[in-house]
């Protein structure tokens, strides 16, 4: 790998696009080498990862304008769908992905980050759907995903007029959970991704698909795919022993639930 870090710590693992000269931006290796990355994961050990940027002034600057540049009408829907692809895969990886934002997200940035389940930024960052300027529409699924993240208003807005916005206005309109100091965001994000993975993993993955897959529905439908992926966890050791913990009112126990089930 030369653009990708991958790095596990107890059942964390944390994903790193390094690609400093340029930003962090996405060419086709870039897309290549993390989605080779994803289909490595352990998925028997590692609970939550967590995605960044390499440095401290950029977490993606956006997909490689250098190599877009000259692309045919046919060669850029390919392109798209390479995005497309990686991200779909991130959005519905079978674990949950925390977007750590330290620095520039634009286009191709804000987007990577949209396809994660949660963001946390750096009081630096900056998000923005800059492609208009550029002569383009954001072409990595922001139309759709700023759209349904925010409201479908606001992200008419901020991708009509290509404006870039800064880490507190972020926050405000939602599109991430809390802003951090450049060097608190890591450390929160690996608190936040410890959390999760000492919570019940068949319960938190069946909780993002529950999450994910209702989203594309209307809600008669959405309600059956909950009532099946909550009737599941009832197949599983942790429900016996999470329940069971809550019945015997040992507090102490309650706090030491240990999940033993990741498949
Ligand atoms: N593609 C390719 N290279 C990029 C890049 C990108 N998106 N963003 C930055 N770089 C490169 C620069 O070309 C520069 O390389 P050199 O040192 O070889 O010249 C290096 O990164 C550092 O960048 P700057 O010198 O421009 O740094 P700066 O601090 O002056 O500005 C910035 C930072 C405001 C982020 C500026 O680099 C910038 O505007 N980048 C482009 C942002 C952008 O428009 N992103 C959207 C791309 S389109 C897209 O993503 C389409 C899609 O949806 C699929």
């Amino acid at each position: 790998m030369d653009f990708i870090l991958y790095e596990v710590e107890g059942a964390v693992g944390t994903i790193t696009i390094n690609r400093e000269k340029a930003l962090n931006a996405l060419n086709s290796q870039v897309l290549d080498e993390l989605s080779a990355t994803l289909d490595a994961v352990d998925l028997e050990t590692v609970r939550c990862l967590i995605l960044t940027g390499a440095g401290a002034k950029s977490f993606v600057a956006g997909a490689d304008i250098g190599e877009m540049s000259t692309l045919t009408k046919a060669e850029a829907e390919a392109f798209g769908k390479k995005g497309n692809d990686v991200f779909r895969k991130l959005e519905t990886f079978p674990i949950p992905v925390i977007a750590a934002v330290n620095g520039f997200a634009l286009g191709g940035g804000c987007e990577i980050s949209m396809s994660c389940d949660i963001r946390i930024c750096s009081d630096n960052a900056i998000f923005g759907q800059p492609e208009v300027g550029l002569g383009i529409t954001p072409g990595f699924g922001g139309t759709q995903r700023l759209a349904r993240l925010v409201s479908p208003g606001m992200a008419k807005q901020l991708i009509y007029t290509a404006r870039n916005i800064k880490a507190d206005e972020a926050y405000r309109i939602g599109l991430v959970n809390a802003v951090y100091t450049q060097e608190e965001l890591l450390p929160a994000a690996k608190k936040m991704a410890a959390g999760i993975a000492m919570q019940a993993p068949i319960a938190v993955r069946n909780a993002k698909k529950a999450i994910n897959d209702g989203l594309q529905t209307d809600m008669d439908q959405a309600i059956v795919i909950e009532e099946k992926l909550f009737g599941d966890c009832f197949e599983t050791e942790d429900q016996k022993a999470g329940m069971g913990n809550f019945l015997e009112k040992d507090k102490e126990k309650k706090l030491k639930v240990v999940p033993f089930q990741n498949k």
